[in-house]
């Protein structure tokens, strides 16, 4: 099945309480929750406060993306304030194997996060101990940036090293996506997609939640 992620990184912060309803009640899989240092992307964004807060509103996963420097100083804290599924960027992690292990250990999903200019090549080797791969369709730091286009082929082919390894993970795609181009990915083999700004600037988020959950179940349903 496949899932769609609302991320919160572009709504404004005195709203995400409501976003957060919204998101639930339209029907959405996964509230993605953009983690950003300054150091790693330029920007600042949210601490584990924030998840600890939303965890309280609602019972849907919270998908934490961790654009960060050292990745391994975050996990416990936001393992703890209530993180489902966290994902660490391969070009930030010095020991990527001790910080997947790290993430299991709190008994979360752990992800590896990749840039769109990194190889799928730099993962061969611990793909198999991941319980999913984030790949960056825009470069991280900010939502409403146009998806790279040369994203599609990445996509595709790192769905089929999964296949032809006979594993079973899932691919989730970050960055650009909106209801003009979900279609795209879903046929790319998406698995889980996040769309930020393609959702909170839209003027009703709710529908536009329903409208993509309609177009994967369409395309399902083929
Ligand atoms: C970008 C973040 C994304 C962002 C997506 O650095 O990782 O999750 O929120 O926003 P849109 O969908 O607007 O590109
Ligand atoms: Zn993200």
């Amino acid at each position: 099945m496949i899932q769609i992620a609302p991320s919160i990184l572009s709504v404004d912060i005195a709203k995400i309480t409501e976003a957060v309803q919204i998101v639930e009640e339209a029907g959405a899989d996964l509230i993605h929750i953009d983690i950003m240092d300054g150091h790693f992307v330029p920007g600042l964004s949210f601490g584990p406060q924030l998840i600890s807060s939303i965890k309280k509103e609602t019972s849907l996963p919270m998908d934490v993306h961790l654009m960060v420097e050292n990745p391994r100083s975050f996990i416990q804290e936001f393992s703890e304030a209530g993180a489902d599924w966290i994902s660490i960027h391969v070009e930030a992690s010095k020991h990527l194997n001790k910080d997947i292990n790290m993430i299991k250990e709190f008994h979360k999903k752990a992800g590896i996060a990749l840039n769109p200019a990194t190889p799928v090549s730099l993962i061969n080797d611990i793909l198999g101990d991941l319980d999913y791969v984030l790949l960056m369709t825009v470069n991280p730091g900010r939502g409403g940036q146009e998806f790279i286009p040369s994203c599609h082929s990445k996509i595709s082919n790192l769905k089929k090293l999964i296949k032809d390894r006979k594993l079973n993970i899932p691919v989730e795609i970050d960055g650009g996506i909106k209801l003009s181009n979900i279609e795209d990915v879903i046929k790319d083999g998406a698995d889980i997609i996040v769309s930020g700004s393609g959702i909170f600037s839209d003027e009703n988020p709710r529908e536009t939640i329903i409208k993509m959950k309609a177009m994967v179940k369409k395309y399902e349903q083929q």
